[in-house]
């Protein structure tokens, strides 16, 4: 049979657009946010998406276009006389696996509140009700829903499926948030917010470095999609032509763009409407933007209809991310397997549909394996992929790298190399040693 292909170059963009920008951008992006002092974790974070993320993105579609596989399936291929490098893939499919578990458990919530938006059930009691639905057996069972929805989508393949949704989700996201940042740049005191989001204080810095660093760290290669192969598996759908660090570009500037366009709707609603995130029950905390910013809604003329534009928006942002989770594993069960999609994608689903419940039921779980579990991860597994492609690729990685890279790009490939051998593994591994060394 025949491998899958993007249909178009602009489609492989907006799938990976569609991956990057997520849950990731909205939810853990005003989380994490919040937990390290605002404006000190935007810059930390900015400058490791642009020395580490870069670099990181373009390391995993160099493997997976050269290989045309699935990360396991690709790092066992390409290693020359070794099949133990398929384990640095293997894991990055198990890592696919965790966070889908976690993720699908949000995309319940968003489910929920998108629907709960049109009556305005949540409206009487914003805070009390994310108590009530965050976790137990009914957050179990929009978890399977949103988890049968991203299904949906994996079962029509990557042309007819990831491709076709992708095309139709991230404008639709773009549009619907700039109407809304818009609409909350405007409204009365959201000045404050925007200020706790961009004016620089250096004080977590000081008080939290470690921490702080491991945190931005761990956030900007979970907003890229990094370190799980997500990225390797879209890019082995690719053909020769694309310029990779064009294409690699626009995906994390897009990325960026987009996680701006929602601070700018999140952060002035949290400050206008419910004082800020040092308000317990909205500081911290995985329910920082369901608690504070649902709870702006109730407070706004024609509260319903903004609420359900902006749960739209990120229910199709989290849907166009779980889908390239779910695509990992499915493509390993292909290439390596020989399994139908249609089996793959089910079967999957299932172990999700158990693992996902668990986190769904047992809180403590659900936020370590979002947050510290995550962060670890991501660490090891971009680690893992960059050493690959420095170290065992080597000039055939710089080959890649050039291939439809034409002048000014293709002169970055030297050092980009170079880059992907040193300094940033050795990053990695710092960034992991000291995450494991605070978990003693
Ligand atoms: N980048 C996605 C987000 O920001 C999350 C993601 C991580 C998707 C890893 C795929 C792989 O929500
Ligand atoms: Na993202």
């Amino acid at each position: 049979m025949v491998r899958e292909s993007w249909a178009s170059r602009v489609g492989f963009i907006l799938a990976a657009v569609g991956s990057a920008v997520g849950l990731g951008n909205v939810w853990r992006f005003p989380w994490m946010t919040a937990k390290y002092g605002g404006s000190a974790f935007l810059v930390v974070y900015l400058c490791i998406v642009l020395l580490v993320g870069v670099p990181g993105l373009l390391a995993e579609f160099v493997i997976g276009r050269r290989s045309k596989r699935n990360p396991a399936g690709a790092l066992a291929r390409l290693a020359p006389g070794t099949k133990s490098w398929g384990f640095v893939g293997l894991f990055g499919v198990v890592t696919a696996l965790v966070l889908l578990s976690f993720y699908s458990v949000v995309g319940g919530w968003i489910v929920r509140y998108f629907l709960a938006s049109f009556t305005g059930s949540y409206f009487a009691a914003p805070g009390e009700y994310f108590g009530t639905i965050s976790f137990g057996w009914e957050a179990a069972a929009f978890q399977v829903a949103f988890l049968a929805l991203t299904a949906l989508v994996v079962l029509g393949g990557v042309r007819g499926g990831i491709e076709k949704a992708t095309k139709v989700m991230m404008p639709l996201i773009i549009l619907l948030l700039a109407v809304l940042a818009g609409w909350a740049i405007t409204q009365p005191d959201a000045g404050s917010g925007l200020s706790f989001f961009l004016d620089f204080n250096p004080e977590p810095i000081r008080n939290d470095p470690i921490g702080l660093l491991q945190a931005a760290a761990g956030q900007a290669l979970f907003t890229l999609s990094l370190g799980v192969g997500t990225m390797i598996t879209y890019a082995s759908y690719l053909g020769e032509d694309n310029s990779l660090p064009f294409d690699g570009s626009v995906i994390a500037v897009l990325n960026t763009a987009v996680g701006v366009l929602a601070g700018l709707v999140v952060f002035p609603l949290l400050f206008a409407f419910q004082g800020g995130l040092t308000d317990a029950s909205a500081g911290g905390g995985p329910g920082a933007l369901f608690v504070s910013v649902a709870g702006a809604f109730t407070q706004v003329p024609y509260g319903e209809v903004v609420a359900v534009g902006f749960f739209a928006a990120i229910l199709f942002a989290a849907l166009s991310s779980s889908i390239s989770m779910l695509e990992i594993p499915v493509a390993y069960l292909v290439d390596e397997h020989g399994v139908s999609r249609r089996t793959a994608t089910l079967s999957l689903a299932g172990v999700i549909l158990v693992t996902g419940t668990v986190c769904a039921l047992t809180p403590d779980l659900f936020t370590f394996v979002a947050d510290t579990l995550v962060n670890l991860m991501l660490t090891a597994g971009l680690a893992g992929f960059l050493v690959f492609a420095g170290w065992i690729l080597g000039s055939d990685a710089l080959a890649e790298f050039d291939s439809g890279a034409g002048g000014f790009a293709s002169s970055l490939g030297v050092p980009w190399l170079w880059s992907v051998r040193t300094v940033l593994p050795l990053f990695l591994l710092v960034t992991l040693a000291v995450n494991l060394y605070s978990l003693l």
